[in-house]
């Protein structure tokens, strides 16, 4: 059906003035999926992350509360499970319980975004939704990247702004590897981040704006000391507390883990000054992490992959999740803590029989379950003070098959670490993090999906995400104690639903 407005100073809907070629190719995309989500095969699916429906996604985009919902937008490519042209996936949920997708919101479609709608983010302006992204083209091997804007009045629809792109060119100090808005308000003003690098050291370019439309170049507001990475990508800055915190994504690094720096924001002079700097997460499938717009909890999702790993589900039609939700807080000392929301208690469906406290002597070893389905919390306290071996391992053993994950704690060196060698397809690996201070004891939320763990130790002083890909989903939990006793003081297990 056709509206028509004929009052001329009425102002269509905002989805009804979408040119029609991006509609269609949101309708291609959308049927694209469509037709593809017979062939996903469910042997890797996870039961309570949010994953595309079918083929390809990367980085969370867009994140932020809107008229009651948590809206997520994530890159996606609709047509295969491999990344290709970036559209944006999207999906929302009012508890991060159950999610609901929703019609693909962005494709490429201008000259300006012809290979890809790149990642950005959110804000709210009154009624309207505004998504800022960046527009992707490689013409005859050149790299041009700018930023653009697509809005909305209902959540859903969204159309490009006729004055795209916003931001034609990358500043001197920056590079063609000029992308990620993130884009906030602080008093009157509005505030943008983009990722680039410089001379081998990534850095952070900061932009301001009365209108969201005319966006002014600022500087950098900050940059890599030059072991930090070649570019910077999906950079975020926000206020914590009485800090600011950026984090970044970097290229050119042989791990590219998310880093954070806690610090202080000088806005008239646009610079953020960091006084520590740290890791968000020690897992080889954590990126490309942003913040929500609109709450006030400072709430987390990234991307539960990483480029260049192998991703056994493509042969399944689809690749690519995101992490639980996650909660960022500062602790007594500044640095920052990152914990499930408080939320995801509502996934818990079955309480797992298992002893509430539990002694395991030197050399023995304790399943603390019977076997189980892979969809587990399990939440342990270990005394550190009655316990004396140097070290011990919570090993996830697969039933059906050899396969195992070790969760595992040297209490000399003061390092959790998550060994995923002995499952046989994704990443095999050691991850380790440092818990510092050690305290007097050690508490370990662990949730297992069916392709994937999150460890969040020492009230989520450090995390470890992984994907790994068993062939058996049922699992038994065995503790084992190494070259003396261990003593667990409180331990809760939990069957989670989808
Ligand atoms: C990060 C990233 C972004 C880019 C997007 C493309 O994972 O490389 O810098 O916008 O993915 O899909």
């Amino acid at each position: 059906m056709t509206m028509t407005y004929k009052n001329s100073n009425q102002q269509a809907p905002l989805d009804a003035q979408c040119a029609p070629s991006h509609r269609l190719l949101l309708q291609k995309a959308d049927a694209s999926i469509r037709q593809a989500q017979p062939a996903v095969a469910d042997t890797h699916r996870l039961h309570y992350h949010l994953m595309p429906q079918a083929n390809w996604m990367n980085d969370p985009n867009g994140l932020v509360y809107y008229r009651g919902y948590y809206h997520v937008f994530y890159q996606h490519h609709p047509y295969s499970p491999n990344w290709g042209p970036m559209h944006w996936g999207h999906a929302r949920t009012k508890d991060f319980l159950t999610w609901e997708h929703l019609p693909i919101a962005l494709a490429p479609s201008e000259n300006y975004d012809l290979d890809g709608c790149f990642s950005g983010s959110a804000v709210v302006e009154g009624d309207l939704l505004h998504l800022f992204y960046t527009g992707h083209r490689v013409i005859d091997g050149q790299l041009t990247q700018v930023q653009c804007r697509a809005t909305s009045s209902d959540g859903i629809h969204f159309i490009k702004d006729k004055r795209n792109p916003l931001i034609t060119s990358f500043p001197s100090d920056g590079s063609p590897d000029f992308r990620d808005p993130k884009v906030w308000q602080h008093q009157e003003s509005w505030f943008m981040v983009l990722g680039s690098g410089k001379n081998g050291r990534g850095n952070v370019l900061l932009y301001k704006s009365k209108d969201l439309t005319q966006w002014d170049y600022v500087g950098v507001l900050a940059q890599s000391d030059g072991t930090q990475g070649t570019i910077w990508e999906c950079p975020d800055l926000f206020l914590l507390g009485a800090r600011h915190v950026l984090l970044v994504s970097p290229m050119g690094v042989e791990n590219r883990r998310v880093m954070y720096f806690v610090g202080d924001m000088d806005y008239e002079a646009g610079k953020f000054s960091p006084q520590h700097v740290g890791t968000l997460d020690y897992g080889p499938d954590f990126y490309a992490a942003q913040t929500f717009s609109g709450t006030k909890r400072r709430l987390m999702l990234a991307w539960m992959d990483a480029w260049e790993c192998h991703i056994p589900s493509k042969k399944d039609n689809w690749a690519g999740a995101l992490t639980l939700p996650r909660e960022l807080l500062l602790d007594e000392s500044g640095k920052l803590k990152t914990q499930p929301l408080p939320e995801l208690k509502g996934l818990r469906r079955r309480g797992v029989p298992a002893p509430t406290s539990v002694l395991v002597e030197k050399d023995q070893s304790l399943a603390l379950t019977n076997p189980q389905a892979a969809c587990l919390e399990m939440n342990l306290v270990v005394s550190l003070t009655s316990t004396t071996a140097s070290h011990f391992t919570l090993c996830f053993s697969y039933a059906e098959s050899s396969e195992q994950i070790v969760v595992g704690y040297n209490k000399v060196t003061g390092e959790l670490y998550l060994d995923t060698s002995e499952v046989h397809a994704g990443q095999p690996g050691l991850y380790n993090a440092p818990i510092y201070p050690q305290g007097q004891s050690l508490d370990l939320r662990i949730f297992l999906d069916r392709s994937s763990i999150e460890v969040f130790a020492h009230e989520g002083a450090a995390t470890i995400t992984a994907r790994i890909y068993p062939r058996s989903h049922t699992t038994v939990p065995i503790l084992s104690a190494l070259d003396g006793q261990i003593e667990v003081t409180s331990l809760a297990c939990w069957n989670l639903a989808k």
